[in-house]
């Protein structure tokens, strides 16, 4: 290991100019002026009053004043890391993207690992999905794979999010319960749900409790399109498979190292990077062909199904080296802007209704968490190579633009930048043929919600269905309402009837007995849209 190193790549390099180091300088304002004493601020005598006059009082005490930015709305609590990615053999044949073909490119990454539903300053250990998002900062421009640590989600479409959040985030009278989903809250939305049934057996499973974030897969989610030079397009399902291998903690030792580190995660991730041992993801690929699209029993457009390995065999296409911390976590971790609009061509986005809500969600929520349209503009987030456009002023404009004109067309000036052919690395949409009545809908083909969520629960082992077990005990055991607690296993008794009969019994109540009633009334059965309508 090459304790103390600092490997450096073109994205290091980039920031280089916007790092500050105070080793041995004089301390000034930020106009310059250097200071001769920080400690004391200017009074009427030594007992003041002090002085309106003192602008190096007013100026520090301004700028502390308004150090915080908003916290994530999702995703708050993170942690970054510097690295690099390499494919292993050009992709050429399935997508034309420049850093999937040269084999000899090393791509600046930065990725972000995160907790989902807990504020900025909660506890690692949460049971919670993480985030892994992953920024390439390709010759192409940047490509972000915003992923989680679990294949799947827990809506099918983008408009039910803002509920989802709601429900989960803590009550809105009390605040309670931080970073914890056992509330009622929660499960009295996941109970009127059955869409998340798959999410949920995820979620109650130990890969909510990693045991480091070197130790997680990553899953892009969403099915994307791959396109190649001659145009050929094939659905690409994205995966990090960790070198490592999967690990998790148990329930009660997550709880015992939140209680006694919090940021248990964050120091291991660190730890590990800054002592040389590097952490190391393979990318998997799951490739289908354009014309397979509907071979499967489920819809490749539905983000709560996954793609069984046996099926589609995962690519191992390249490795992601993580190997260098930032330099300072405000203006790398917490200042990057993920985007999964943020892509390059020969990579291309499909119709699943999540994917395409969540295109509009990230730059929109980014203009306020990051203060207005130039965020692009903060040194972790510019592209490694250069942006020019007819986009111009904003608050905290850093960029001089040249020139009498900004916009095109334009004869005045003629410095307006030229549009790229495809040829010339112009991003070009995938012309996908469309045909098709608008209408507010959800497709029928999404509508079986419990077939995956049983292969999950079957393909773990004795141990691991008794912790999925216990998980929904201690979470359900938390919940007041009782009406939620058996509409619950009302839900789990679709997907095991073991399952519902064993959590039933740890909570000390019994699963309705107007359950075939309830399956059949209130619970969509799989595939009919008339059950589903009367459940909204
Ligand atoms: C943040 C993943 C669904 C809205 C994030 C982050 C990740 C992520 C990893 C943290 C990014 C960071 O580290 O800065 C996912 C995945 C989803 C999903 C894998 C589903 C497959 C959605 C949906 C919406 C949404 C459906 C909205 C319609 C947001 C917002 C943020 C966020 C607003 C905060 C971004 C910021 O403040 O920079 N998401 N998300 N996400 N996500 Fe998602």
């Amino acid at each position: 290991v090459n304790k103390g190193t600092q490997p450096v790549n073109d994205k290091i390099e980039n920031l280089a100019p916007h790092t500050a180091d105070s080793t041995g300088e004089f301390m000034t304002t930020n106009t310059g002026l250097k200071i001769n004493d920080d400690q004391n601020s200017l009074k009427a005598g030594d007992r003041g009053a002090t002085l309106l006059e003192d602008f190096i009082l007013r100026e520090k005490i301004t700028h502390f004043d308004h150090e915080r930015i908003p916290e994530r709305v999702v995703h708050a609590r993170g942690s970054g890391a510097h690295g690099v990615f390499k494919v292993y053999e050009s992709q050429s044949a399935l997508t034309k993207a420049l850093f999937l073909n040269d084999t000899a490119a090393e791509t600046p990454v930065f990725v972000r690992f995160s907790t989902v539903a807990g504020s900025k300053g909660s506890t690692d250990l949460a049971r919670d999905v993480r985030g892994f998002a992953v920024r390439f900062y390709t010759q192409e421009g940047n490509f972000d794979l915003v992923g989680n640590n679990m294949p799947v989600f827990f809506i099918q479409d983008a408009i039910k999010f803002p509920d989802l959040i709601h429900a989960v985030k803590p009550e809105p009278d009390n605040e309670i319960p931080q970073a914890a989903s056992a509330h009622d809250t929660f499960w009295d939305f996941i109970s009127l749900t059955p869409e998340s049934s798959h999410m949920i057996m995820w979620a109650m499973s130990d890969r909510a409790l990693p045991r480091s974030y070197r130790m997680m897969e990553g899953f892009g989610v969403h099915t994307f399109r791959f396109v190649n030079a001659e145009g050929v397009a094939s659905f690409v399902k994205f995966h990090w498979k960790p070198l490592l291998g999967v690990h998790a903690v148990a329930w009660d030792e997550a709880q015992n190292i939140s209680g006694k580190d919090p940021d248990f995660h964050r120091r291991d991730l660190w730890n590990a990077i800054d002592s040389g041992a590097f952490p190391e993801w393979e990318l998997g690929v799951q490739i289908v062909p354009e014309e397979d699209e509907f071979k499967f029993e489920f819809d490749l457009l539905d983000p709560t199904k996954l793609i069984p390995e046996e099926l589609v065999p995962v690519q191992l296409i390249g490795k992601m080296t993580l190997n260098r911390n930032p330099d300072n976590f405000f203006a790398e971790t917490e200042q990057v802007a993920f985007h999964l609009g943020h892509i390059v061509p020969g990579i291309d986005f499909s119709n699943d209704p999540l994917l395409q809500g969540r295109l509009f969600s990230y730059t929109d929520t980014q203009l306020t968490r990051l203060g207005g349209p130039n965020f692009q503009e903060i040194p972790i987030n510019r592209p490694i190579v250069p942006v020019h456009n007819n986009q111009r002023d904003g608050f905290m404009r850093q960029t001089i633009n040249k020139g009498k004109t900004s916009y095109s067309p334009n004869a005045i000036s003629g410095n307006d930048p030229r549009q790229a052919k495809e040829a010339e690395g112009g991003f070009v949409s995938y012309p996908e043929r469309i045909s098709a009545s608008k209408v507010r809908a959800r497709s029928k083909s999404f509508f079986d919600h419990f077939s995956q969520a049983r292969l999950f629960f079957n393909s773990q082992s004795e141990p691991e269905k008794n912790h999925i077990t216990d998980a929904l005990s201690f979470e359900l055991g938390k919940v007041k309402t009782v009406a939620i607690r058996e509409r619950m296993l009302v839900v789990l008794a679709q997907i095991d009837k073991g399952l519902a009969a064993a959590v039933a019994y740890a909570l000390g109540i019994h699963i309705p007995e107007n359950l075939a009633e309830q399956l059949n009334q209130n619970i969509p059965a799989d595939g009919d849209p008339a059950d589903y309508a009367s459940l909204q």
